[in-house]
C-alpha cells in the first residue's frame, strides 16, 4: 500500500472485540491476569498499552521502519535515544539542532560523562574530521530550525556507517510524509509528535523509530525503566492526526511555497527567505532529491530589525504569534526572543538568529488569505519601503 492509504489505516484497524472503526482508548493502568503471569499481552500501561501500541505501529510503518516507540514528548524520545550512550562516549551534533536537543546534551548528558562536538555537516569531510575513537553517535536534523538548512542524510549516513556510528535523525520538521531518513541510511528517527504528526496543537508527544531489533529493545527498556510514556488519550490524538497527515502536508507545502514566493518578491522589505523548495535556495537541489515537498516551515529576514519584526508579528491576523509549529493553524514567532531565547547570545549570533529573523509555521488555511496576511503585515511594518 502507498503512504496515503497506510496513513489512514495502519494502527486504525477495526477493534477486534466490538468492530469499532475508531480505535478504543484504553485508559486502564493495569490488566487482569487469568493466572499468575498469564496475560493477554498487557500487564501494566507503563510497559505496554494497546492504544499506544497502535500509534507505535503506525509511526513505524509511515517512517518505513520496523519498530516504533511512543513517548511523553519529543524530548522524552530524545532522552531515551541519548540514554543508549555511556559515560566516556562522544556524540557529533550537526549544525543547528533544536535548542532543547543542545540543552539536553549540554546540561544533562554532559553531567553523565557524555561529551559532544558540533559540526557543520554540509561537508562530509568536516564530519569525518570530527570523529574521535570514542564517538558513538551522530545527531542531525533536516531541515534545520530556524534557518531551514537541508543536510544530505544519505551522505551523513554513509560516513556514519563507515565508522560504525549510530545516526539519529530528528525528522520533526519534514514529518514522515515528506522524508524517511531510515530509507536514506539513518539508524534511528526521532519525532516530536507534538508537531506535524499530531497536527492540531493539542498534544505533547514523541516517537522513536528504527529497524534494528537490538536498538529497539534497548530503547524500549529505557522507555519502561525511565517511565517516559505518553497517556492513552494523547496516543489516540496522535494516531488520529496521522490519518490526515498526507492531506495536511500537501496544503502546508502549497501555502508555504506561496508565502515564500510573496516574501522573495518583496525585496524592498525582505532581505532573505529560507525555504527548502525555494529555487534560489542553496539547498534547493538536495531538498528536491531528499524531500517530496517543501513542508510548512520557513524563516525570513525583515529589513528594519526588531522594530519592523515586532510590528510585522503584531499586525498578522491569520497567523497567531506563538511558539511551536506543525498545527493546522498558522503560527509566527521571533526566534531570537522566543524559541531560541535560551541559547547564549553569542551562540545565537553565530547561528544567524538575529533580531530581524522571523519564523513561520504556515498552516492549512486558504492560500490567498495567508499570503494577503503576510503582505499586509509587511506593509504595516515598513510603510515607506516600496
Ligand atoms: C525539531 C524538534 N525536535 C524536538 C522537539 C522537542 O519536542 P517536544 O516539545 O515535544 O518535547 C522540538 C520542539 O519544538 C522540535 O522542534
Amino acid at each position: 500500500m502507498r503512504f496515503d492509504t497506510r496513513a489512514v489505516h495502519v494502527g486504525n484497524e477495526a477493534d477486534e472485540l466490538t468492530g469499532a472503526v475508531t480505535p478504543p482508548i484504553y485508559t486502564s493502568s493495569t490488566f487482569a491476569q487469568a493466572k499468575i503471569g498469564e496475560t493477554k499481552g498487557y500487564e501494566y500501561s507503563r510497559s505496554g498499552n494497546p492504544t499506544r501500541q497502535r500509534l507505535e505501529r503506525a509511526v513505524a510503518d509511515l517512517e518505513g521502519g520496523k519498530l516504533g516507540l511512543a513517548f511523553a514528548s519529543g524530548l522524552a524520545a530524545e532522552t531515551a535515544v541519548a540514554g543508549l550512550l555511556r559515560s566516556g562516549d562522544h556524540v557529533i551534533i550537526c549544525n543547528d539542532v533544536y535548542g532543547g536537543t543542545f540543552r539536553l546534551f549540554n546540561q544533562v548528558f554532559r553531567n553523565f560523562g557524555v561529551s559532544f562536538d558540533r559540526v557543520d555537516a554540509r561537508s562530509p569531510e568536516n564530519l569525518e574530521r570530527a570523529i574521535k575513537p570514542n564517538t558513538k553517535m551522530v545527531w542531525m536534523e533536516s531541515p534545520t530550525n530556524p534557518l531551514m538548512l537541508v543536510l544530505d542524510i544519505k551522505e551523513i549516513a554513509k560516513v556514519s556507517k563507515a565508522h560504525g556510528l549510530t545516526l539519529t535523525v530528528d525528522n520533526t520538521f519534514a514529518s514522515p510524509c515528506l522524508q524517511n531518513p531510515l530509507k536514506l541510511g539513518a539508524t534511528v528517527v526521532v519525532h516530536s509528535t507534538t508537531k506535524y504528526i499530531g497536527g492540531h496543537s493539542d498534544l505533547v508527544g514523541g516517537a522513536v523509530v528504527t529497524s534494528s531489533q537490538a536498538l529497539y529493545e534497548k530503547v524500549k527498556f529505557l522507555q519502561n525503566a525511565t517511565g517516559s510514556v505518553p497517556g492513552p488519550f494523547d496516543c489516540y490524538l496522535a494516531l488520529r492526526g496521522l490519518r490526515t497527515i498526507h492531506l495536511r502536508m500537501e496544503r502546508h507545502s502549497k501555502n508555504a511555497a506561496a508565502v515564500a514566493d510573496a516574501l522573495s518578491n518583496d525585496t524592498a522589505r525582505v532581505d532573505e527567505v529560507y525555504y527548502p523548495f525555494l529555487r534560489r535556495s542553496p539547498s534547493y537541489k538536495l531538498a528536491r532529491r531528499q524531500m517530496s515537498a517543501g513542508g510548512g516551515m520557513m524563516a525570513f529576514r525583515i529589513k528594519g530589525g526588531y522594530k519592523a519584526a515586532s510590528k510585522f508579528l503584531e499586525t498578522l491576523k491569520v497567523f497567531t504569534l506563538g511558539e511551536s509549529l506543525g498545527g493546522v493553524e498558522s503560527l509566527a514567532e521571533h526566534p531570537a526572543r522566543m524559541t531560541h531565547a535560551s541559547l547564549p547570545p553569542e551562540e545565537r549570533k553565530r547561528l544567524g538568529i538575529t533580531d530581524d529573523l522571523i519564523r513561520l509555521s504556515v498552516g492549512v488555511e486558504d492560500t490567498t488569505d495567508i499570503v494577503d496576511d503576510v503582505k499586509g503585515a509587511l506593509k504595516a511594518a515598513l510603510p515607506r519601503h516600496s
